[in-house]
């Protein structure tokens, strides 16, 4: 019979996390060696067995199969290779706290780099806003041709977006930087460990102050996921922007070669195909947070084995996000604005508030505009250019609306670097510390 056939194994290999904990594997000894550290700092474990540990700890390269998780199979292995004392590293933890504080140095990596890249991209794209303020670009609402633009104003307006996008990243990163370190399975140890000192040595803020929310939540992760699809919102659509733009229909702009790619069928296509992707992994990443909240939101608090089955939502987002940062980056830095004439229509609005700057009550001028218009009698008395400079207010692409918001971008973006370079130094301040204890002990014990 099937059913009596299942063996233990085979529940095993069901309820294994070991094909996904490849990927936290350095950040989960990172954590043993904090916690060995912890042990011996706090006189549970001599100085002879700490360096044992710490140095068969970094000697654990492979995860092999059979195992339930990368916590068991290290703890087998450490077992294996120091013998009966390396039974120490299982006291005062639980895998519980120690998953949670590994995926936390993940992700927090993670987020560190997409933070970085996404100051570097919003740096270059105010430089070449500058650059572009007088390009002339078509914007639009519903779709439909609007008011005269520049390209300098469109890259501003995706620099404001990024901007608002990092200052969530930030607070993101923040409330993940708290260590769920010595909380255990969920009401922490008897063994007067320093949760705080664990917490330093991994470079986080502070401990997390509840044993059962730091072992059992994933809260901020989910922000992590979160952070990721909300840029990704932005991204995808860039990506339909440059999609529409660059089609033949519109033919405004010139996406770089290596972002087109042309039919099998249809020789003259140059289909935005990176965009495309970029537009559908947005929808996934989507899915993979909403897959994430909807295993999550009916657990009883606490940790369940749940939790371990969403874990690779919030990297597969991550990622996805860094991807699509450099992706849009690339296209936007590269694409060549067509030097063409907007629709003198889209001067419409220009002549009926000329009107009304001249005394007509605004929606009289506009009805006689419109009039015009619908008879085809329409002439506009300005150009595109001059249009542009009488936009009089902060943000708008005129030279002084543009400049004083590409000014004021930029005095963000540097308080925004400085912001993240203070919290890398804390962080790694707080993992030098435990690398230079790392190196004492191993000294010595040679
Ligand atoms: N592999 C699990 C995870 O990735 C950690 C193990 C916790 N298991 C348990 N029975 N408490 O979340």
């Amino acid at each position: 019979m099937l059913y009596r056939d299942w063996k233990a194994e085979e529940a095993v290999k069901y309820t294994s996390s070991i094909a996904w904990d490849k990927e936290i594997l350095d950040q989960v000894k990172l954590v043993l060696k904090a916690h060995v550290i912890e042990l011996y700092l706090s006189n549970y474990i001599s100085r002879d067995t700490a360096a044992k540990l710490v140095r068969a700890i970094e000697s654990f390269r492979e995860i092999p199969e059979n195992y339930e998780d990368v916590h068991e199979a290290i703890e087998d292995y450490l077992l294996k290779v120091v013998g009966e004392e390396a039974g120490w590293v299982g006291f005062a933890r639980s895998r519980n706290d120690h998953v949670a504080t590994a995926l936390r140095l993940k992700a927090r990596d993670m987020l560190v780099d997409l933070l970085d890249d996404l100051l570097d991209l919003r740096s270059r794209l105010l430089e070449r806003a500058e650059r572009e303020r007088e390009t002339l670009f078509p914007v639009y609402t519903h779709f439909q041709p609007a008011q005269p633009s520049t390209f300098g104003h469109y890259l501003s307006y995706v620099e404001e977006e990024l901007a608002s996008r990092w200052s969530l990243g930030l607070a993101t990163l923040k409330n993940l930087n708290r260590s769920p370190l010595g909380s255990g399975a969920i009401v922490g140890t008897n063994a007067k460990i320093d949760r705080a000192r664990e917490a330093r040595m991994l470079g986080f803020s502070e401990p997390i102050y509840n044993t059962i929310q730091a072992a059992g939540s994933r809260a901020e992760l989910i922000d992590v996921a979160y952070f990721a699809a909300s840029l990704m919102l932005v991204h995808s659509r860039v990506a339909e922007d440059l999609i529409l733009l660059s089609s033949k229909f519109v033919d405004f702009v010139e996406l770089p070669d290596s972002h087109v790619s042309t039919s099998s069928l249809m020789p003259q296509k140059r289909n935005a195909v990176t965009m495309e992707v970029l537009r559908s992994r947005t929808g996934l990443c989507i899915g993979r947070l909403t897959g994430a909240m909807a295993s999550y939101k009916s657990l009883p608090s606490g940790y369940n084995l749940d939790l371990q089955e969403i874990n690779p939502n919030y990297f597969d987002c991550l990622r996805e996000a860094s991807l699509a940062t450099w992706i849009i980056g690339s296209a936007l830095l590269n694409l060549k604005v067509k030097a063409k004439g907007l629709d003198p229509e889209t001067l419409a609005t220009d002549e009926a508030e000329l009107l009304a700057l001249k005394g007509e009550p605004y929606r009289k001028a506009y009805k006689r505009i419109a009039q015009n218009l619908r008879a085809g009698l329409f002439s506009p008395s300005i150009s595109f250019n001059q249009s542009i400079e009488m936009k009089a207010v902060l943000g708008s692409p005129s030279p002084s609306g543009l400049g004083k918001a590409l000014e004021l971008q930029r005095s963000r973006l540097e308080r925004d670097k400085q912001a993240l370079e203070s919290l890398k130094s804390s962080m790694n301040e707080g993992l030098a510390s435990l690398r230079v204890m790392e190196d004492d002990l191993l000294q010595e014990g040679d």
